[in-house]
């Protein structure tokens, strides 16, 4: 996939603008607080319809303004598409697709972006909801069906937690959240077994010494073996009924996929607890570029790759080994506060943003 022109209003301190990425790497160079990141998350945003900092869309919109509006083209292997994405305070967001409205998951049919940045630190440090919004986002992109299985379940799940509240018979969600929530959890699951490999390779690469490794630790052990779905269907009913009365007293669904955790090592040790901040944003890129890798085998395509000011997180040979590997990536957006080296200038496009504005920089 490719972003052929991107055009934005209102959008953070963007008050208006128009890019023309090209092929290969566009470089966004400016001052700290010009506006850079704010272009990448524009660029997410009208791929996926979300932000890849989860953000809420009104915290987008221009300081002062009642709406934001992102237009652009992008482009697939087979065809063109002119996107939408708009957003007001009153209306909500609005997503059309060659002019018609569209749901945001109707984006991911065409759609898909891999975004390495700093916050992505909290992969690895933050609390375990940051984990599950980091695979959902990743593995939505894999699978429409996964998407679908997700929204089934958050539905579910809502309708369960407010019956348990009022303490009223929510046995006929656990049906869906069964079938639904077992599919998540297989695919979540097939996932990090990818995941685990690629992101050691990309670690190593990288910080060339300690290890880097991952697991999966679902709130229904299904880790053990490879279980078939019919197999996880019967152990989280299992322990549903064995999880019955607590749930009742603690009114609140207490098993399945939205208690769900990943445990990252780094050096053989917990790296929540025990990593530093360095090693946190190392195995954070890591990770991204390892999805950005699983991705393209499973699209059949590449991804559109956004690198936030990865040349902090990198020594001078690491920048220049990255740089060379950009040639295998079909479209990258990089930021940075520098002026750009001269091998990454001629390597593609640069932007200069400052205060919001971007020009094209020859
Ligand atoms: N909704 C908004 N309206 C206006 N300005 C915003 C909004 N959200 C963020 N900003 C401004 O955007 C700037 C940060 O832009 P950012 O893209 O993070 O900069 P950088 O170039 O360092 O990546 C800050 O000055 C911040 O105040
Ligand atoms: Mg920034």
């Amino acid at each position: 996939m490719k972003i052929k022109k991107l055009k934005v209003s209102s959008f953070r301190n963007l008050e208006s603008g128009e890019l023309q990425p090209g092929e290969g790497v566009n470089i966004l160079y400016g001052p700290n607080g010009s506006g850079k990141t704010n272009l990448l998350e524009a660029i997410f945003m009208l791929s996926l319809g979300r932000s890849q900092r989860g953000a809420n869309d009104g915290n987008m919109i221009f300081e002062g303004h009642d709406v934001y509006r992102l237009e652009g083209t992008i482009d697939t292997m087979s065809r063109s598409h002119k996107v939408a994405v708009a957003y007001s305070r009153q209306a909500k967001k609005k997503i059309t697709i060659e002019g018609v409205s569209s749901k945001t998951s109707d984006l991911y049919d065409f759609s898909c972006v891999v975004s390495s940045g700093p916050e992505d630190s909290d992969i690895l440090s933050g609390p375990p909801s940051v984990r599950r919004v980091f695979l959902d986002m990743y593995i939505s992109q894999i699978s429409r069906k996964y998407l679908s299985d997700l929204t089934d379940y958050s539905r579910a799940l809502a309708q369960k937690n407010s019956a348990l509240k009022q303490r009223m018979d929510c046995g006929m969600f656990d049906a869906i959240l069964i079938t639904a929530g077992s599919r998540v959890m297989e695919a979540r699951r097939d996932f990090l077994l990818k995941l685990k490999e690629r992101a050691s390779e990309h670690y190593k690469m990288i910080s060339n010494k300690e290890l880097f490794s991952l697991n999966y630790k679902p709130s229904v052990s299904i880790d053990e073996e490879l279980l078939s779905v019919n197999e996880i269907e019967a152990v989280f009913q299992i322990k549903l009924e064995d999880n019955y009365e607590r749930e009742r007293i603690m009114q609140t669904a207490m098993v399945g996929p939205h208690r769900d955790e990943i445990q990252f090592d780094i050096g053989g040790r917990a790296a929540r607890i025990f990593g530093s901040q360095g090693q946190w944003r190392t195995a954070a890129l890591a990770i991204k570029l390892a999805v950005y890798d699983i991705l393209k085998d499973a699209r059949g395509s590449n991804p559109v790759l956004l690198l936030d000011e990865i040349f902090a997180e990198l020594d001078k040979d690491r920048c220049s080994a990255l740089i060379k590997s950009f040639a295998d990536f079909s479209q990258v957006f990089l930021t940075t506060a520098l002026e750009p080296p001269d091998e990454l200038k001629e390597a593609g496009r640069s932007f200069k943003v400052e205060n919001g504005q971007v020009t094209v920089s020859l």
